[in-house]
């Protein structure tokens, strides 16, 4: 992975990076709010020996003698033995072995110095400790080095600096477990946004998508929360950034056949509510505002969501037409968007794949395509039942969905397998749901100037009212011609 697909990884999975970052850190203010204070106090000890004379190698001599003494001074100074003596002498509730643990001692290098810390939960305690172990340790050197024959002892301690009350804690360290914590929490961050990058096969570029589908983009429909609750976007006074990307593949599906513009159009996907009815809706409107006639057909009899997302009447339709209950004019519905008419897909059959495979559904389709400049049929998912390759037979051609980081690459390809078994290519693909802000639109500006530079090219022309004539016309003439 290079530096920009790293920062890229980072960007995509912040909310990952961050929440670790902030668990971290709230362990580390829980871990240092439930640790229990501990206080400590030093003393230091003066170790002088009575080895030598009055000569200067003498005292060196001394001197030396101190020095190795102090090494055996520390073992004794942390020993159970010296523990048990101070315990005694303060009357203290523990044991040897636990006031051992809470004693240190250190001698610096080439002195004749020892260090005594002791750290407890009580400051007065730890005090105490301290100044009474010293002074244990001053008798038992005492006892230690006075020879049986009562001469002066070999080496006296003498506590030079006694203990005093530690203000304020020593551990938990509060500033250092937080910035610990936040390091940590970083660090596994980090690590957990690339493993689930490295982890995540979903779609989220265009070139894996032109690698799967062997054909090219036509367009990014942008994620657009209000689309939830309002799934026709009004085009005759909206130019937000989705009604735009769907005027980009109005103007794209021109260009996917120039000699022979795809007029029946299958909108499909892999899954379940990866936007193929918006976006069906949408591309039908789309064509619409260009003044186009359009039929939008509900091909998908299992799920059929296009009565309720365009509030018309879904109790007949296509499958009332199949079966024979009411001629096709009798069920087609005018919506109040202009230049939109709709067949809904009527009451679920038992049978929608033998129905949609049937010569009467074809007959359907041949008739809309007489009557409509545009047929736009919306699906069931490729990889649930087999309806949508059956329409693909019918139609001049299929787009292909994808939802943004969430259709895998298998299921990509096994749909685009499904379609290539009954002998349909993909006319082109569109992304859906694509992140508004972020890297999704970063990539979908990429677009507009990678391969599918054409794409964004094209749709600055598509605004023009002329061009827009001129377009009608070029498709009625391929209406005639079709005819
Ligand atoms: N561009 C978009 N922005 C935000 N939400 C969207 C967008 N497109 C579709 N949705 C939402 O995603 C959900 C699924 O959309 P839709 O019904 O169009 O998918 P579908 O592929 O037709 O599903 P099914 O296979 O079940 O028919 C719906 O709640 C819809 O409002
Ligand atoms: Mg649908």
């Amino acid at each position: 992975m290079n530096f920009r697909g790293f920062t890229k990884a980072l960007r995509t999975r912040w909310l990952i990076v961050c929440t670790t970052t902030i668990v971290a850190v709230l362990a580390a203010v829980a871990t240092t709010l439930l640790t229990t204070p501990l206080y400590q106090s030093t003393t230091r000890l003066f170790v002088s020996s009575s080895a030598g004379g009055k000569s200067l190698a003498d005292k060196y001599s001394g001197t030396l003698d101190s020095q190795q003494r102090v090494l055996s001074y520390t073992e004794l100074i942390t020993g159970e033995t010296l523990a048990q003596r101070t315990i005694d002498k303060l009357n203290l509730d523990m044991t040897a072995q636990d006031l051992a643990a809470e004693v240190t001692a250190s001698a610096k290098l080439d002195t004749v110095l020892i260090d005594v810390a002791v750290t407890d939960r009580s400051p007065v305690r730890a005090r105490d400790i301290a100044n009474a172990l010293s002074d244990e340790f001053v008798n038992m050197v005492r006892e230690l080095e006075t020879p049986e024959d009562g001469s002066p002892p070999a080496a006296r301690v003498v506590v030079e600096q006694r203990a005093s009350l530690a203000e304020f804690p020593i551990s938990p360290n509060k500033p250092r477990n937080i910035a610990l914590g936040l390091a940590i929490g970083l660090l596994l961050g980090v690590g957990l946004a690339l493993l689930r990058n490295y982890l995540d096969n979903s779609v989220k570029d265009q070139e894996t998508l032109f690698e799967l589908s062997g054909v090219g983009l036509v367009g990014a429909v942008p994620l657009d929360k209000e689309r939830r609750t309002r799934p026709a976007i009004s085009f005759d006074h909206d130019s937000s950034s989705i009604a735009e990307a769907f005027r980009r593949i109005r103007t794209n599906l021109q260009f996917l056949a120039v000699d022979n513009p795809p007029r029946v159009i299958v909108v499909a996907s892999s899954l379940p509510s990866e936007g193929k009815s918006t976006t069906a809706i949408n591309i039908a409107l789309a064509l619409a505002e260009a003044e186009h006639s359009v039929v939008l057909v509900d091909g998908d009899m299992r799920r059929p969501m296009l009565d309720k997302y365009l509030n018309v009447v879904g109790t007949v339709g296509f499958s009332t037409v199949l079966s024979g209950g009411a001629s096709l004019s009798e069920v087609l519905q005018k919506t109040t968007f202009p230049g939109l008419t709709v067949l809904t897909s009527g009451p679920t059959p038992p049978n929608p794949s033998e129905l949609i495979g049937s010569l009467a559904a074809q007959k359907v389709l041949g008739e809309l395509r007489a009557q409509f400049d545009y047929v736009i049929v919306d699906s069931s998912p490729l990889l649930a039942v087999t309806d949508a390759t059956i329409l693909a037979t019918s139609a001049d051609g299929v787009l292909l969905i994808a939802r943004y980081g969430q259709t895998k690459r298998e299921q990509l390809s096994q749909a685009i397998r499904n379609l290539k078994d009954v002998g349909v290519s993909p006319l082109g693909t569109v992304f859906t749901m694509t992140p508004a802000r972020g890297d999704g639109s970063y990539s979908y500006n990429y677009y507009g100037y990678g391969y599918g530079r054409d794409v964004a090219q094209q749709s600055d022309v598509d605004t023009s009212d002329s061009q827009q004539g001129g377009r009608r016309r070029a498709v009625s003439k391929n209406r005639q011609k079709s005819n």
